[in-house]
């Protein structure tokens, strides 16, 4: 029988690398892409000896607008079609708004939020037909709170990914595809490194921090009981809910006082 097939974006590090372990220890192949071919093929080839799954790697760069197609192309060339997709791909770009380059902005609107829609469009229809399906967005706890000044686009498109996954939820009620949204606070990964805030994010308090294996176990087991939205650890499941209770201008004058904590504005 043939396995299913997991596509994992942002498959070459931190959450979407622990993404690819679980799926592959449920028995699904993994089709694994980023940009870094070589830790790609590293992971596929450790996958591959510790679950006997099958892997198929591509690297592409989500920022350029065919690398869709070509992930999905490249799939579909090996007879294979995605069954669970985990739109995982993102970071951060800091500074104040007017500070940034357009580029960098559009760049990340197109990694961030077109590819998150556009993978979800053209791999639902087959999920639907096989009365089967799994997607997992990765959000943030940010996209549940209010704006804060620095990483300008980041809570937005957060938000955006959020409320996708809950329209796409309520679409496919029972017909075997389900659809959460994976919203975490400070996770170790690479994330801070490349957007550029380690330093600051290392005087967060120690329990502020979640495992990226815990992360996307949290996203496994919440897709599988196909739950909208799903928030790791027992402190952003607090904060979580303050932000639904707080009065928005609350939330900003606590954003206001505390984002220079992990944000460049
Ligand atoms: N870490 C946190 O504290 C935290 C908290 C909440 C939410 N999140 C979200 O979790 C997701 C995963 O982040 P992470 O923490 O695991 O960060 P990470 O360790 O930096 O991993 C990010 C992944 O995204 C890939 N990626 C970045 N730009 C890409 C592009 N243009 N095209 C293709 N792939 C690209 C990177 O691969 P390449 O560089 O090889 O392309 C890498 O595999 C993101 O959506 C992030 O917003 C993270």
């Amino acid at each position: 029988m043939t396995r299913r097939l997991c596509l994992v974006t942002g498959a070459s590090a931190g959450i979407g690398a622990a993404f690819a372990q679980v799926f592959a220890s449920r028995g699904y192949d993994v089709a694994l892409t980023a940009r870094r071919a070589e830790r790609l093929t590293d992971l596929a080839e450790q996958l591959r000896l510790r679950h006997g799954v099958e892997t198929l790697t591509v690297a592409a760069d989500l920022a350029e607008p065919g690398a869709v197609d070509r992930i999905l192309g490249a799939i579909s060339e090996q007879g294979r079609q995605v069954d669970a997709l985990v739109n995982n791909a993102g970071y951060g770009v800091p500074g104040a708004y007017a500070a940034t380059r357009w580029e960098d902005q559009a760049a990340f609107l197109q990694v961030l939020i077109t590819s998150v829609a556009e993978l979800s469009h053209k791999t639902l229809p087959g999920m639907i037909a096989n009365r089967f399906g799994r997607i997992v967005n990765v959000a943030s706890v940010a996209g549940l709170a209010p704006g804060s000044a620095g990483h300008t686009l980041y809570g937005a498109a957060k938000a955006f990914v959020v409320r996708f996954s809950q329209s796409l939820h309520l679409e496919n009620l029972n017909n075997g595809v389900h659809v959460s949204a994976l919203c975490p606070g400070f996770t170790y990964s690479e994330f801070h490194d490349v957007t550029g805030t380690r330093a600051q994010v290392s005087q967060m308090p120690k329990w502020m921090w979640l495992g990226a294996d815990e992360v996307a176990q949290a996203g496994f087991e919440g897709v599988e009981a196909n739950r909208p939205m799903v928030v790791p650890g027992a402190p952003y499941k607090a904060i979580a809910t303050l932000a639904k209770l707080l009065p928005d201008e609350w939330g900003m004058a606590l954003m206001a006082r505390q984002s220079s904590r992990f944000r460049r504005a």
